[in-house]
């Protein structure tokens, strides 16, 4: 396969794991990074430096999209993916987008439509669903071993807000007018684990918190999915401790994850034990039949990988999952704000 040659646009805390899973991409998916760009140079020095690779640190977008690449990564704070997006496109560059995909939904249709004109590459970086974790629930639930989904509850909590965990100083974070918050920050990658493992979401019920912030930070939501299943989201981004708990109810059992946090971040070869229970509602549950079944986490592609190989394929409709992602998260935030059920915007085949 050709060399896919990449320019970096957001040298900051996101970019430590971009760079270094494109350098070790291997011969299957070549890439190589050829410019970087920040508005703090300092930055784009500092991200080679770290790397040890060498690289043209641009001056401006329209120096890096002037570069031999034939595509970029935008990892910049949400309110500048649509604009650096169209920006890119338009120089015929492939795009791989952090989440969330953009700051709106019009946002993210102008970014399809300019996508598909142009027929180039548009993935989000919807990461989540790259973890080997998930990827292992997500077979299980395709072998049936719960039966079909009739419940899903995830609450997922932090222990500080980014801009001072995270990246220390980052405070677009934490300020709407950035699309920041925690709904576009964190809900944006369990809504779409959630609708991976149990279909489209009708409407979203939700209340949110700002606790003196300029931007959510709690948000508590109830998902009534197309397919007559109900869920339940909730995430917080400073509670008095970190922990992620799932669990998934079908009509013939279910799957529990007591503490998934640290699963997630499992490395190739381990294991650990996750609960599947079996059981029909209405009926007792049989505590001698409960199997604990192994979670065998083998490597799976990367979020990187997939992007190089749709850019080699030049596949369309890759944005599909950021832009679902993104419908819930737009959801849940008017939700809050209007205190009514809300209908989940898909994006609509014109
Ligand atoms: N997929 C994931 O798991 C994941 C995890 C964390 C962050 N993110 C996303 O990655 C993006 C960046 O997050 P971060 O934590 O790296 O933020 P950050 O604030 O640490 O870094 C952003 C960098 O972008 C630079 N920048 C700002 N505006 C720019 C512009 N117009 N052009 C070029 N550079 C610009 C800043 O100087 C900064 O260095 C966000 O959209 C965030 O939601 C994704």
């Amino acid at each position: 396969m050709k060399t896919i040659r990449i320019g970096i646009i957001g040298c900051g805390r996101i970019s430590r794991q971009h760079v270094p899973r494109f350098k070790r991409i291997d011969d299957k998916s070549k890439s190589e990074i050829v410019a970087v760009y920040d508005i703090k140079p300092a930055k784009a020095r500092q991200c080679l430096a770290d790397n040890g690779i060498s690289a043209k640190v641009c001056r401006s977008l329209d120096e890096l999209l002037a570069q031999p690449i034939d595509a970029v990564v935008i990892a910049t704070p949400n309110d500048t993916h649509c604009p650096l997006t169209l920006k890119a496109i338009a120089a015929g560059k492939h795009v791989f987008v952090e989440k969330p995909m953009a700051g709106s939904i019009a946002d993210a249709e102008k970014m399809i439509r300019a996508a598909e004109a142009k027929g180039v590459v548009l993935l989000v970086d919807q990461s989540f669903r790259y973890m080997p974790l998930y990827q292992a629930v997500k077979k299980e639930l395709d072998k049936g071993v719960i039966g079909n989904i009739i419940h899903i509850h995830c609450i997922r909590t932090g222990r500080s807000t980014p801009n001072v965990g995270w990246s220390p100083g980052a405070n677009w974070y934490v300020q709407k007018k950035h699309s920041g918050g925690v709904i576009f920050d964190h809900a944006v990658h369990m809504a779409d684990v959630l609708q991976w493992f149990a279909g489209p979401i009708k409407t979203v019920q939700s209340t949110a918190r700002t606790r003196g912030m300029q931007a959510v930070i709690h948000s508590m939501s109830l998902f009534d999915f197309a397919n007559g299943a109900t869920g339940v989201l909730e995430h917080a981004w400073n509670f008095p401790t970190g922990v992620t708990r799932l669990e998934i109810y079908g009509d013939k059992g279910m799957i529990l994850f007591p503490e998934v946090m640290r699963a997630e971040f499992y490395r190739s070869g381990e294991t650990k034990p996750y609960k599947i229970l079996s059981g029909k509602p209405d009926e007792s549950i049989d505590t001698s039949a409960q199997s604990e079944a192994p979670i065998v986490v083998k490597p799976v592609p990367t979020a990187q990988e997939t992007f190089l190989k749709a850019v080699a394929a030049k596949k369309s409709g890759m944005w599909n999952e950021g832009r679902q992602a993104l419908a819930a998260c737009t959801a849940i935030l008017e939700a809050a704000e209007s205190r009514k059920p809300v209908k989940v915007r898909y994006h609509k085949e014109k």
